[in-house]
């Protein structure tokens, strides 16, 4: 298995039925910065507090959701390690044809659960980064929900026992918590390549390649009210929160943005570390892991996805 030092997700590229809304969405509303737009008019995001040249993409598409996620690591030669690895797998490997200004070379693969995955080693630095020096919290004020980063996404498809195995014995990724069916067969998992309590998280799905929702760091349970006080304020399509959930701890807002992709804003979580017991839940106490306030599943959280 390849030693990884880092392994993040670090870009994601999304379909979105309205691109002008949803633009203004992201910089007005999530408070994310516009990047600029590639040759081929898709527009690139960064929040304040993140280094890299852009994290999220959206392209304008007849329907909304899911393009890739890629995830960064260590250095070029643990990424053709990881490419090897990943081949020996099982999975065909390729070179992402898309450009993405600023990024270096992307190896890419369909998971067994549908979705297209990359890995790359090296991306530029931002124009606006966060300061080094001495450094200040941010340099201008955050607007709008103030996101600090893309933090993780829930991917909904088939086999995602498989999917674990993928992100446990080939990335060296761990999972933290994790809930299966009585008759043993994986239902849903959190897996983190660091010390956050969760990086992506799949849950089994008949329908491939759909995704349940793109997360966004906030600093805090504040931040959360301030954000579910703008989404009162821009009549924004609110789905769930604010609350708290049990399973990884954080706190939490769902909303739709405007072309119909489920977005969180999410706070706190506890610290993952690979060696502590996993936490376990059981399918009859889903909901309340997922809304510890509430008690129970509210279903348009499970039957909604992009
Ligand atoms: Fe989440």
């Amino acid at each position: 298995m390849a030693i990884t030092k880092t392994i993040r997700p670090g870009l994601i590229q999304m379909r979105v039925t309205n691109l002008e809304e949803s633009v203004a969405f992201y910089r007005d509303v999530l408070g994310l910065d516009v990047v600029g737009k590639t040759s081929d008019g898709r527009v690139m995001f960064k929040t304040f507090d993140e280094f890299d040249h852009h994290s999220v993409v959206l392209r304008a598409a007849p329907e909304s959701g899911f393009d890739y996620v890629a995830f960064k690591v260590t250095d070029a030669e643990t990424l053709e390690e990881l490419k090897a690895a990943t081949e020996a797998f099982g999975y065909p490997v390729d070179i992402a044809s898309d450009e993405q200004p600023g990024y270096g070379k992307r190896y890419g693969f369909t998971l067994c659960t549908g979705h297209r995955i990359e890995l790359y080693a090296e991306v530029d630095m931002a124009e606006n980064i966060p300061m080094l020096l001495n450094p200040d919290p941010w340099i201008d004020p955050p607007r709008g929900m103030k996101a600090q980063r893309f933090d993780h996404l829930l991917l909904y498809g088939p086999n995602i026992g498989e999917a674990v195995r993928y992100f446990t014995e080939v990335l060296g990724m761990f999972y933290p918590e994790y809930c299966n069916t009585p008759d043993g067969k994986p239902f849903a998992y959190w897996l983190t390549g660091g010390n956050k309590a969760h990086d992506i998280a799949f849950v089994e799905y008949e329908k491939p390649n759909t995704i349940h929702h793109h997360a966004f760091y906030l600093e805090d349970w504040n931040a959360i009210g301030h954000a579910a006080d703008l989404i009162g304020k821009h009549r924004v399509k609110r789905d769930v929160g604010p609350t708290r959930h049990a399973i990884t701890r954080g706190q939490t807002i769902y909303f739709f943005e405007p072309s119909g992709n489920r977005i969180e804003t999410y706070a706190g979580g506890y610290a993952a570390y690979p060696d502590n017991p996993k936490r376990q839940w059981t399918v009859d106490e889903i909901g309340r892991g997922l809304f510890y306030y509430e008690g129970e599943l509210i279903p348009s959280f499970l039957e909604v996805v992009t």
